[in-house]
């Protein structure tokens, strides 16, 4: 099926608190050549470990194509103050014929512990509730993963179950968390 055409990226830049969520671009390099570094970005996405900037250049791309294909909305968190890029989240609408999403975020290593994972998808869930359609946004989160388990309570979102053997991480199933908000009631 041909991909269903996203609504058009947003003019004010989705913020909140210190963050502010833009489109990826060439100044992301040095941030995305850190998420490299981090084993489990590597399981998890599809950024080489270690990446070389080359690599790194060609994810970018990867990332600028998404909204064209219809993939969703690829964002860099920026510090709202200095403009640096620390971070990568996305809203994820393969299944927005359905009134879903999903959603995923990391923060490059050196520029964790002051909750901008919180701020970026406490900004990104306010964007998704301005796309037409939509009504609720899902995370999945392995169960050891506390950051992540705090990071999507502070920005409201609740548990709703545990599913079993769900994803492929690593060479072995995991058990993920299932996360939701629900954005509009029916
Ligand atoms: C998850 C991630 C994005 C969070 O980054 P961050 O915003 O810098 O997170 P912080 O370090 O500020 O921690 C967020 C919260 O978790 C808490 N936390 C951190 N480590 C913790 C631990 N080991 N146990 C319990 N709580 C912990 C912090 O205290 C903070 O809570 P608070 O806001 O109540 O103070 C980051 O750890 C990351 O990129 N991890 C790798 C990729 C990943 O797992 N992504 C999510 C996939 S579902």
């Amino acid at each position: 099926m041909p991909p269903r055409p996203l609504p058009p990226w947003p003019t004010t830049p989705p913020a909140h608190g210190g963050i502010r969520l833009r489109e990826v671009d060439d100044r992301d390099v040095a941030m995305v050549l850190e998420l490299s570094t981090d084993p489990y970005i590597a399981q998890t996405g599809t950024l080489s470990p270690d990446a070389t900037e080359a690599h790194a250049r060609a994810w970018i791309e990867r990332q600028r194509g998404r909204h064209g294909e219809g993939v969703g909305y690829s964002f860099a968190m920026v510090d709202a103050t200095t403009g640096d890029a620390v971070g990568h989240c996305g809203l994820w609408l393969a299944e927005l014929g359905e009134g879903r999403a999903t959603a995923g975020y990391v923060v490059a290593p050196s520029a964790r512990g002051h909750g901008r994972a919180a701020d970026a998808l406490t900004a990104l869930t306010a964007f998704g509730a301005t796309v037409p359609g939509l009504h609720r946004i899902a995370l999945y989160i392995e169960p050891w993963n506390a950051p992540s388990i705090r990071t999507a309570e502070r920005a409201g979102y609740e548990r709703e179950g545990l599913l079993r053997s769900y994803h492929r991480i690593g060479g072995q199933r995991r058990d993920m968390l299932l996360y939701a908000t629900v954005l509009h009631s029916p």
